[in-house]
C-alpha cells in the first residue's frame, strides 16, 4: 500500500514519518512514536481511553487516521507532566485516589485538560457530564470526581 509523508508536532517535538492511509492515529502514536501512554480499549470511540489533544481539543485517537495529523499539533499524556513535576490534574488524581489500575487514566486526564481550562468551578453534575464519554472499570467514579474538584481548585486559585 502507498505511504504518505506526514509532519506532525507531538508534545512539542516535530516528527516526520511515512504512513499508510489506513493507519489509526492511536496506533501511530503507540507503535511509530513509542508513546504508549495513550491507551487503546474499544477502538470504536466509546471508552475514551485513547483521548489526546488535537490542536488543543480533546479527540479520540482511535477515530482518526495518522494522515489527518499532517501539519497539526498534538499533545499526549506524556506531554502533560513528569513524576517530579506533575500537572495539577495528575497531582489531584494522585492525591484524591482517582485511579486504580490506571488504564483509563490518560484518557480522563486529557479530556480534563481543556475542560478545566475553561471551567473554573464545575459542579459535581457538570463534572460527571464532562466525563460521561470516559469509562472506568475500577473506581466507581467518585474518587475521580473528587480529583476533578481538587484539580479545579488548584488550577484556578488566586
Ligand atoms: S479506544 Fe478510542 S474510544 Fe475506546
Ligand atoms: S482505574 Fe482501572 S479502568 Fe479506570
Amino acid at each position: 500500500m502507498n505511504k504518505f509523508p506526514i509532519s506532525v508536532t507531538v508534545n512539542g517535538t516535530e516528527y516526520q514519518r511515512e504512513v499508510e492511509p489506513r493507519l489509526l492515529l492511536c496506533d501511530f502514536l503507540r507503535h511509530e512514536l513509542g508513546l504508549t501512554g495513550t491507551h487503546v480499549g474499544c477502538e470504536q470511540g466509546v471508552c475514551g481511553s485513547c483521548t489526546i489533544l488535537f490542536n488543543g481539543q480533546a479527540v479520540r485517537s482511535c477515530l482518526m487516521l495518522a494522515v489527518q495529523t499532517n501539519g497539526q499539533n498534538l499533545q499526549t499524556v506524556e506531554g502533560l507532566g513528569t513524576p517530579d513535576n506533575m500537572h495539577p490534574i495528575q497531582q489531584a488524581f494522585h492525591e484524591a485516589h482517582g485511579l486504580q489500575c490506571g488504564f483509563c487514566t490518560p484518557g480522563f486526564l486529557m479530556t480534563l485538560v481543556p475542560y478545566l481550562e475553561q471551567n473554573q468551578d464545575p459542579s459535581e453534575g457538570e463534572i460527571r457530564a464532562a466525563l460521561s464519554g470516559n469509562i472506568c472499570r475500577c473506581t466507581g467514579y467518585q474518587h475521580i470526581v473528587e480529583a476533578v474538584k481538587l484539580a479545579a481548585r488548584e488550577m484556578h486559585k488566586e
